[in-house]
């Protein structure tokens, strides 16, 4: 947040201020050394060598600071970042009653910060006071020099005033370039900063000749896929092969942490899978623009998260030019209609910063009617009505069952009850997948399906 917001601003600045002032600071101190010079040339030569002098040791202090102004805004993030994560898990701080905890917590960092701020103000005392010491220097130069000069009559005594006067122009011209040095180091700490947002690698990307995904009937392929996640090679697949047909309402069900959901998350190619490929209607899923393989696939997701903004907004997000009409139809038929209608401003009800302000069925639902909007040929539903009650959970499964009607559609449940009716069942373990088919078929198998079939029901 900080490199976008703080860190560009200074960018920015530094980039509407920068040119012209070094434009008119370089002709400034051009003419006043040429006005200088026809005054007197030996007198203007002494000046000028201080200048160079001055230069080097303000770069050296400058460089310094730059050192420290980037210390201090890594911090600031940290910082941030801290006091954004107690706040936003404050239910569970008061829960555990940490707040003592926190409190120590931005005590430290505040205090890391502290001492990154006084070490900068220090190298920016440095910096100012050695500045205004050049300063001195040159003006003590001019009449120490001048005054000399003048005793042995090298310059006239109204020379030598007016020469004063256009010192002063020339000196408060190279102040004003060094101070400006400060922003010039702020911006340029901020392009870095930016610079390594934008050069960040991505992962996932379209390939040079990639095209676009138009027509799909849905049929899903894995072909040997196996798959570590990239920071961790902890091996969620190995060699999974799986076809599911056009129109085919697949579930998955298994243990928790077996790999549904990073199953899922590789179709719309939010990873990309480790070895093997994942081909929809024969064609590798590598092939398509992301956008337009993103377009056909819909998915409600095991955490929901909507943005603070109104009900309209959230659900339109699925389709951004949604009338509000096909709003409100996505909406009933997500069965999210009527207690948006009980809200207080209807579907101009905000929502508060992620959602607050709804209970987590109400967002569950919201999230289906977003689908219903973007009307993709492939769906996948990671535990959509885990948050519902029975009777909720009866009515949006109706509607799901409507969505699902000719795509593609995998589903993941832990309540078994709601995939029943699947066409076919995958037990997915950490060994891939072990069991395959109907309900039935797999009642009859008396294996782990069974088993979760039968402990579901003795809990009941
Ligand atoms: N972003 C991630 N980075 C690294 N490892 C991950 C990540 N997400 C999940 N994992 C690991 O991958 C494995 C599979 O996780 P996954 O979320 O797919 O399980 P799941 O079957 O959906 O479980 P659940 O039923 O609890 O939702 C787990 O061992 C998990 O620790
Ligand atoms: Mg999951």
């Amino acid at each position: 947040m900080g490199r976008i917001t703080n860190d560009l601003f200074d960018v920015t600045e530094f980039a509407h201020h920068c040119p012209e002032e070094f434009f008119i600071a370089g002709i400034k101190i051009v003419i006043s050394f040429v006005i200088l010079a026809r005054i007197n040339v030996l007198l203007t030569l002494i000046i000028f060598v201080i200048v160079p002098v001055m230069i080097a040791v303000c770069m050296s202090l400058n460089f310094r600071m730059r050192g420290a102004f980037s210390k201090q805004r890594n911090q600031i993030g940290e910082l941030n970042a801290r006091i954004e994560d107690s706040l936003l898990g404050q239910k569970v701080v008061k829960a555990f009653t940490n707040e003592e905890m926190e409190n120590q917590k931005f005590e430290q960092d505040n205090g890391k910060f502290l001492d990154i701020k006084k070490e900068t103000y220090r190298y920016m005392a440095a910096f100012q006071t050695t500045t205004k010491m050049f300063d001195g220097v040159m003006y003590l130069a001019v009449v120490v020099a001048g005054g000399i000069f003048m005793v042995k009559g090298l310059v006239a005594p109204g020379d030598l005033v007016a020469y004063t006067l256009y010192v002063s122009t020339m000196i408060a011209t190279i102040r004003r370039i060094i101070e400006f040095a400060e922003q010039f180091q702020r911006g340029m700490t901020g392009i870095e900063r930016f610079l390594q947002i934008m050069d960040a690698d991505i992962e996932i990307f379209d390939e040079p000749d990639a095209k676009e995904m138009l027509h799909t009937e849905g049929n899903i392929r894995f072909d040997g896929v196996s798959f570590e996640y990239p920071d961790d090679h902890n091996i969620v697949f190995r060699n999974l092969n799986l076809e599911i047909r056009h129109g085919e309402k697949v579930a998955i069900v298994g243990p928790s942490g077996g790999g549904k959901t990073t199953l899922c998350n590789l179709i719309p190619r939010f990873y990309d899978v480790t070895e093997g490929k994942i081909s929809i209607d024969g064609e590798d899923i590598r092939h398509f623009t992301l956008k337009s393989l993103r377009k056909n696939v819909g998915i409600v997701q095991q955490d929901v998260y909507l943005f603070s903004g109104t009900i309209f907004e959230n659900i339109s997000y699925g389709k951004q030019d949604a009338s509000r009409e096909e709003v409100m139809e996505a909406a009933k038929r997500a069965g999210a209609h009527e207690f948006i209608l009980n809200l207080k401003d209807g579907y101009d009800t905000y929502v508060g910063e992620r959602g607050v302000k709804l209970s987590g069925g109400q967002k569950q639902r919201i999230s289906i009617a977003r689908v219903f909007l973007k009307n993709p040929p492939i769906i996948i539903l990671d535990e959509a009505t885990s948050a519902l009650d029975n009777e909720s959970e009866f009515a949006v499964a109706k509607s799901l069952a409507r969505l699902s009607e000719g795509r593609t559609t995998l589903t993941i449940a832990h309540r078994l009850s709601s995939i029943r009716n699947s066409d076919r069942i995958l037990v997915l373990t950490d060994q891939g997948i072990v069991e395959e088919g109907n309900h039935e078929q797999l009642l009859e198998r008396k294996g782990i399906y069974y088993q979760f079939y039968t402990t579901a029901n003795e809990l009941k």
